[in-house]
C-alpha cells in the first residue's frame, strides 16, 4: 500500500517524467518576435518568423524531431504553453524576447515542468544594453545560443537534437 502511494506521488511530481522520449520539440518565440522582418532589421534580419518557423519544422523532419511552435507576447500565456508542454514535449527551444531580463514566472515554469531547455537569442546581447545581460532563466537552461539571427534557432535546434541523443531515456 505504501509503495503504491509511493509510485503515484512521483509519476505526478512536476518534472517526474512519465513517457518515453519523442523527440517533440516545444519552440518559444517571446513579445515582440512577431515583428521579426520589419522590427529593428539592423539588429534582428529581416528573417520573418513565419519563416524560421517553416524552417525549423523542415529541418524538424531530417532530425526526426517533432517541432511545434508558440509564440505570444504575454507572460501568462507563455507561462501557460510551458505548463501544458508538460509530459508532452521533451525538450524546449526559448527566446523569450525581452522577458529574459525580467521574467522570475517563466523560469519558475520551466523549473515547475522539468523540461530542458534551450535559451537562445537572435543578437549577442552582451554586445547591448547592460540590462540585456541578465537573464532569469541563464542558470536554469542547458546551455544559450546567442548572436547568429535566424541562425541560432537552427543551432538551437541541431543542440536539442544532440542532447536528447546522449541524455539517457525517461530522464530529464
Ligand atoms: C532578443 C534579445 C532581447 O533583449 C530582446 O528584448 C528581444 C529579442 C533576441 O532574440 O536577440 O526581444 O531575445
Amino acid at each position: 500500500m505504501a509503495t503504491r502511494k509511493r509510485a503515484t506521488a512521483a509519476a505526478t511530481e512536476p518534472g517526474t517524467p512519465t513517457r518515453p522520449r519523442q523527440g517533440a520539440v516545444l519552440v518559444l518565440h517571446g513579445p515582440n518576435l512577431n515583428l521579426l522582418g520589419i522590427r529593428e532589421p539592423e539588429v534582428y534580419g529581416r528573417t520573418t518568423l513565419d519563416d524560421i518557423d517553416r524552417q525549423l519544422m523542415a529541418m524538424g523532419q531530417e532530425l526526426g524531431l517533432k517541432v511545434d511552435t508558440f509564440q505570444s507576447n504575454s507572460e501568462g500565456e507563455i507561462v501557460d504553453r510551458i505548463q501544458a508542454a508538460r509530459d508532452k514535449s521533451d525538450i524546449l527551444l526559448i527566446n523569450p524576447g525581452a522577458y529574459t531580463h525580467t521574467s522570475v514566472a517563466i523560469r519558475d515554469a520551466i523549473l515547475g515542468v522539468g523540461i530542458p531547455a534551450i535559451e537562445l537569442h537572435l543578437s549577442n546581447v552582451y554586445k547591448r544594453e547592460p540590462f540585456r545581460h541578465h537573464s532569469t532563466i541563464a542558470d536554469v537552461a542547458i546551455g544559450r545560443i546567442m548572436g547568429f539571427g535566424a541562425e541560432s534557432y537552427y543551432l538551437a535546434l541541431r543542440a536539442a537534437r544532440t542532447f536528447l541523443d546522449a541524455a539517457p531515456k525517461g530522464s530529464n
